[in-house]
């Protein structure tokens, strides 16, 4: 049975409870290949009476993924440069940052150096931290995996550290890859912060050094994670062949903030003479988020006004437009909260 456990590395209970059935099927239907069987119809009793091969397990693990696994999603994300409003050298200093080392690692190489193993995002809530990791991802065209910190350990209650094993073995598979770990101060606070059980804590993050560490492997592997709470950081992991590279992603500029307003109004039917450079003065201090719920308040005032005249004249048409005074609603209405 030794062999069975190292197949199955990353396997929780259910998973191996999922193999062993599936093990059992494909033994039964080789040595019985002409009845045809109704899965739900053979009790597990049965079926656990079988002699099951090796063999079968074999062929089983094709078809039963350990949870960790199948929870880490290799994808590509819906946005792109476009929908990120301002921050343009911030652009810039990304696609070096990230594009550079899994392009053109050979040039680094001649040059005698190695590009920066992790790249952390930090800055306040709701400047677009997450939407330039998906837009940067999705732009480089490599493979995105995508972690959010309190879900992998929520999800993962008592098996987090494996969680974190799965996703750089995953990440592995899937090179060129870019790992995207947001919000990390859940995943790996200071210790002794007293928040979450602190044996756990303390197994997640030396997994977690210790796949950072073992990078080297992690050949065409580049880790972006982002964080609004630096400060909260086991300081472990921002030491130097760790997280190499911090970038500040700041609130927006006055330039920022109008072009996140062109953002989030290109789709809206919009009263004909809104200028977002009018916008920006009454929006300072406003983060990307904020700006995004005036636009999205603004058109549901729209909506509103639309139903309304719906109701009244069902038989004409109604054209919603969302107005300056929508928008100036929806600035006055953030600017009180
Ligand atoms: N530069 C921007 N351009 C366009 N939209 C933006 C920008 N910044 C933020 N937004 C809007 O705000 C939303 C939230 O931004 P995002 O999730 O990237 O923030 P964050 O920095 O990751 O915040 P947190 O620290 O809370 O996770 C985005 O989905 C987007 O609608
Ligand atoms: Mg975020």
């Amino acid at each position: 049975m030794s062999h069975l456990s190292e197949i199955t590395h990353g396997f929780v209970g259910a998973d191996l409870e999922a193999l062993c059935r599936e093990a059992a099927m494909i033994r039964l239907r080789r040595i019985m290949p002409e009845i045809d069987f109704d899965v739900a119809g053979i009790p597990y009793e049965q079926l656990a009476r079988l002699e099951v091969h090796m063999d079968d397990f074999v062929t089983a693990l094709k078809e039963v993924e350990p949870s960790a696994i199948r929870e880490v999603f290799v994808e590509v994300p819906d946005v792109h440069w476009e929908d990120v409003g301002g921050h343009e050298a911030l652009k810039d200093k990304l696609i070096e940052a990230v594009e550079w080392p899994l392009h053109y690692p050979h040039l680094f190489e001649q040059a005698g150096t190695r590009p920066p193993k992790g790249i952390l995002l930090s800055g306040p809530p709701g400047c677009g931290k997450t939407l330039l990791a998906k837009a940067i991802a999705n732009e480089s065209k490599v493979n995105f995996i995508s972690v959010k910190g309190p879900a992998l350990l929520s999800k993962y209650v008592g098996e987090s550290e494996q969680a974190v094993r799965e996703v750089f073995r995953k990440a592995r598979q899937a090179s060129p890859c870019i790992v995207f770990f947001d919000e990390i101060d859940a995943l790996v606070p200071a210790r002794g912060g007293g928040s979450t059980d602190a044996h756990v804590a303390e197994r997640v993050l030396s997994q977690f050094l210790a796949e950072l560490d073992g990078i080297e492997e992690l050949k065409g592997v580049l880790i972006l994670a982002a964080t609004n709470r630096l400060d909260m950081l086991d300081p472990a992991v921002l030491r130097p062949g760790r997280f190499d590279e911090v970038i500040e992603i700041p609130m927006p500029s006055d330039k920022d903030r109008e072009e996140i307003f062109r953002v989030h109004l290109r789709n809206k039917p919009l009263e004909e003479g809104v200028d977002p450079t009018t916008l920006v003065s009454r929006s300072s201090g406003f983060s990307g988020a904020e700006i995004a719920l005036v636009c999205n308040r603004a058109a549901l005032m729209a909506v509103r006004r639309a139903v309304a005249f719906v109701k009244e004249h069902p038989d004409d048409k109604v054209v919603t437009v969302v107005t300056r005074s929508d928008i100036d609603a929806a600035l006055a209405e953030l600017n009180e909260e």
